[in-house]
């Protein structure tokens, strides 16, 4: 089984009702109706019902069951309203505001994750990933104890010498430009819960990236590595974590051996941590274009799970992503 077909079998023992605000996106009306007849989720689409059905029947989608909220003339709009007033007022947000947002489906599906009237969103295939992120760090906020929101990219590499029988974690390649040494602590953290969570990695090894090997290059750039490798111990004592290390030397044996020799990471690495957004960002898109990887990304850090999708996403991605996000609101 591939990773994520491990993923949708473990979605579909306890599918979670998970929010999709672009309700009238076609590819999102087909990923609802196979998500329903998976049973990987329990989706709700957010928009006009006319709309949505109008639109589903001409894609030949069977929608029928799935329920459909309009933003615009829910009876819940109000108490969304007063509790986005509530949540943001202190930020100079008004009541008129409030409720103009809550009218934005975006704004409105957050809104129901925050009150626990949905257990997950997925949005993205028509917002950027900014517009998408910002309510979501705004409202939902992130878990107790961790400080940022990040991402983790789950790759599944053709070559399963490397990392987990091929699985291998990328963190941070969405959120974060320019991460402090202990915003990157508190990434690696949250990307070995992901390995856990999402890839079944029973002992992720946490390898800090750099184009450094311990000490091999004396940078400002290098020494943020190794203080963030120092917090990250402090912050999460039992992980295996090791650091600063270059790529190669995380990732093959004999090169580890070699450059880190007696480090418990160093050429066995299931999780790599990237010192910030450039990087992570370009080492994914390499992975997956010219390494052949499959890659699922997901948000980690936040409260309550909320995943972005990119605007060239395919139906199948919508599907693969609201089930990874069944599997997190299922922890
Ligand atoms: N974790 C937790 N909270 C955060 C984070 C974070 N990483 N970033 C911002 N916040 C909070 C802030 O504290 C603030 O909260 P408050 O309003 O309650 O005080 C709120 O979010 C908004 O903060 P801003 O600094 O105003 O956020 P801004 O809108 O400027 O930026 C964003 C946040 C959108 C995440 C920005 O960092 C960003 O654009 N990142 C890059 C996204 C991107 O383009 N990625 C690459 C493409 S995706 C791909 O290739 C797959």
């Amino acid at each position: 089984m591939s990773l994520i077909e491990r993923i949708k079998a473990k979605a579909a023992l306890n599918p979670k009702r998970i929010v999709l605000p672009e309700g009238d996106e076609e590819r999102t009306i087909r990923a609802a109706a196979i998500i329903q007849k998976e049973g990987l989720a329990v989706p709700v689409l957010l928009g006009n019902a006319a709309v949505i059905l109008k639109k589903a029947e001409e894609l030949g989608a069977d929608i029928e069951g799935i329920e459909l909220i309009d933003p615009e003339s829910s009876p819940q709009a109000e108490t969304y309203t007063e509790a986005l007033y509530e949540l943001r007022r202190a930020k100079g947000l008004s009541r008129e505001e409030a409720a103009k947002l809550v009218k934005d489906p975006m704004y409105f599906g957050i809104m129901m994750v925050k009150l626990s009237h949905a257990d997950g969103l997925v949005s993205g295939a028509a917002h950027t990933t900014g517009d998408m992120l910002r309510p979501a760090l705004q409202i939902i906020k992130t878990k107790p104890g961790m400080k940022v929101v990040s991402s983790s990219f789950l790759m599944d590499c053709p070559n399963k010498e490397l990392g987990e029988n091929g699985l291998l974690v990328y963190a941070d390649c969405v959120v974060m430009p320019c991460p402090t040494a202990e915003e990157l602590a508190h990434i690696a953290v949250s990307a070995a819960e992901t390995a856990r969570t999402l890839c079944d990695i029973k002992e992720p090894r946490v390898a800090m990236l750099s184009f450094s090997t311990k000490g091999s290059a004396k940078h400002e750039l290098v020494t943020k590595v190794q203080e963030a490798t120092a917090m990250a111990h402090e912050l999460a004592p039992e992980l295996l974590l090791d650091g600063e290390m270059q790529l190669d030397a995380a990732l093959i044996p004999e090169i580890g051996q070699s450059k880190a020799k007696g480090s418990p990471v160093a050429g066995r690495a299931n999780v790599l941590i990237f010192p910030d957004l450039q990087a992570g960002n370009i080492g994914y898109k390499i992975t997956q274009r010219i390494g052949g990887a499959e890659c699922f990304a997901v948000l980690q850090g936040l409260a309550k799970p909320c995943n972005d999708l990119s605007r060239g996403c395919s139906v199948e991605d919508i599907v693969s992503t609201v089930a990874m996000t069944c599997v997190q609101a299922q922890n």
